[in-house]
């Protein structure tokens, strides 16, 4: 993982901060965490990102189904050029509002898909902080989150793999630094709700759904989701191919997506977005007293708000 230097240091000195990883620092923002050159992107997202109500914008929590609903989306907006994906990365094909577009690095207008229509865009940044802008303009928002578990499980092996593939954090660290929201873009929880609770309010704006729904009954939520985007489908055959098309099976072969080049936008290889693409993962990493204190968090925060996990 990138350490942090100490002109970051210096620009965000006003900020709450909390250590995490290997001394890594976080930096806080209206109650969400975020490492240093993530903020900064948070900041020009706020700053220039104006929606525009065709925008398609897939938001959600790190590891919970960014890569796979990006290329769903991908492949139900733009299906005459659906084969793109066999040599592109999803996150090529639907760039990440705080991480690609608005980097310093990469420059806001660099990439084609902010020139396409609808734009697909996605960002990770919770809804409270960017909600306003996105209600405002009433573009279409599509959330997907995974259970808790599993997430932090992904989380754990994502870090590593970015980190040298250095050894797994300990679960009982992993655990308690997930559950005190220390993490990027967490809370956790308090990210799933903002979506969750806007999705209540305003349904025919904000799609909501999981990874094991979509691993559950893959069609039945493509149907949906195409629905949702404007783009139904006209029979069963083509929410196959799309469902097939996006299979971890399918998906994770192409050389684009088994890379090991590191994108000038996040410091894992192309390959870190394909793991292992299952429901339960968690139980090959934490402990049981870990999966439990999680459970009681899940429950307390999720259960009151009417979302069951
Ligand atoms: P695991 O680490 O549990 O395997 P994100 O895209 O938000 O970073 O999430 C990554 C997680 O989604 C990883 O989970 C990854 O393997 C899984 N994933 C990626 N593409 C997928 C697909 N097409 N179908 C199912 N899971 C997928």
């Amino acid at each position: 993982m990138e350490t942090e230097t100490a002109s970051d240091e210096d620009s965000f000195s006003a900020f709450p901060k909390h250590v995490w990883y290997k001394d890594e620092l976080l930096y806080q923002l209206k109650g969400f965490w975020f490492r240093p050159h993530y903020l900064e992107g948070v900041q020009r997202v706020l700053n220039l990102y104006k929606p525009r109500p065709t925008d398609v914008l897939l938001a959600s929590f790190p590891k919970t189904g960014t890569t796979w609903m990006k290329s769903l989306i991908y492949f139900i907006v733009s299906r005459s050029s659906g084969s793109l994906l066999d040599v592109k990365h999803p996150h090529e094909l639907v760039p990440s509002l705080e991480l690609q577009v608005y980097n310093s690095s990469a420059g806001q207008s660099s990439n084609a898909a902010c020139c396409a229509k609808p734009r697909l865009l996605s960002t990770h940044i919770p809804y409270q902080i960017l909600g306003e802008a996105v209600a405002t303009s009433d573009c279409r928002v599509v959330y997907v989150t995974r259970n808790p578990k599993d997430t932090l499980a992904s989380l754990a092996h994502f870090i590593a793999k970015a980190d040298n593939d250095s050894d797994l954090l300990s679960p009982a660290a992993a655990t308690d630094m997930f559950l005190k929201g220390f993490v990027p873009f967490g809370p956790y929880y308090e990210h799933v709700l903002g979506f969750w609770k806007e999705h209540v309010r305003r349904p025919a704006s904000v799609f909501f759904v999981t990874y094991e729904e979509l691993q559950e009954s893959p069609g039945a939520h493509v149907k949906r989701l195409a629905e949702f985007l404007n783009c139904p489908f006209e029979g069963e055959e083509e929410v196959d191919e799309v469902v097939r098309k996006c299979e971890f099976g399918n998906l994770s072969g192409y050389a684009a997506n088994r890379s090991s080049e590191v994108p000038e936008w996040i410091e894992a290889p192309y390959s870190s977005f394909f793991r292992r693409g299952t429901v339960g993962d968690h139980k090959n990493y934490l402990e049981e007293k870990d999966a439990e204190r999680i459970d009681e968090m899940t429950k307390e925060k999720f259960h009151l708000a009417g979302f069951t996990y």
